[in-house]
């Protein structure tokens, strides 16, 4: 996982020691009691996330990874555990002035590097230039800093950079996330039997709305900038 990723996956000091917490953690957690396993976390930029699958450094991925027709050439995924739009982040003056996808037209935009965003950024605000950053939380620097005018992310994330950065807030700008909403647990393909573990494990967590419990409290804890 890649965690700076708040409330799914991001780093916070228990007891004194940096350890990566988040509602995708407790998934990770119910998935290796379900297989027996100790659960061992890997954490990793988000371009590497998915590739660790091929290359065998990791065997699940978890990471709030949108399922795409693309990935689902190379990955198998379980069923969606999670629904989250993109929206963008601006500096609270600029809420008038970047209100259309024409006003962001010639303007920077940040997406994290790997991510669908980048995507959503080139087909829907063709106009503007992406600057693809690898660490989210530079992302979050370079806006207040004024070297980036917005930042596409999705709306929870995103909602925690604005809770703890009162200088930032979302653009009113409806992007479409039609293709990108739906998080889902990664593995490598003809992998039946890992497959129906996971899933008894996301229905469980999914249809009983603890995972949605893991969520907002993940959101709650998350003070970080
Ligand atoms: N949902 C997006 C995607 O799959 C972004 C995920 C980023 N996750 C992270 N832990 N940084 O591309």
């Amino acid at each position: 996982m890649n965690p700076e990723f708040a409330p799914f996956e991001y780093k916070t000091l228990v007891n004194g020691k940096d350890t990566i917490v988040g509602s995708d953690v407790k998934l990770a957690q119910a998935i290796a009691d379900e297989l027996g396993v100790k659960l061992e976390l890997s954490p990793m930029s988000f371009d590497n996330v998915l590739s660790s699958l091929q290359t065998g450094k990791a065997d699940i991925a978890i990471s709030g990874i949108s399922v795409t027709e693309e990935r689902k050439k190379t990955f198998d995924f379980s069923d969606p555990y999670y629904k989250a739009n993109n929206v963008l982040i601006i500096k609270n003056e600029q809420l008038n002035t970047f209100s259309s996808i024409k006003s962001l037209a010639g303007k920077t935009i940040a997406a994290q590097k790997g991510s669908v965003q980048e995507s959503v950024i080139k087909d829907q605000i063709p106009d503007a230039t992406l600057i693809s950053l690898t660490s989210n939380g530079n992302m979050i620097t370079e806006l207040q800093a004024g070297t980036v005018d917005a930042v596409i992310l999705e709306k929870p994330i995103a909602e925690g950079y604005i809770k703890n950065n009162p200088g930032l807030t979302l653009a009113k700008i409806e992007l479409d996330s039609s293709d990108t909403d739906s998080y889902a647990v990664a593995f490598s393909k003809n992998n039946d039997i890992l497959k129906k573990k996971i899933n008894k494990v996301v229905k469980e967590l999914v249809t009983s709305g603890k995972y949605a419990t893991y969520v907002q409290e993940a959101y709650e804890s998350n003070t970080s900038e």
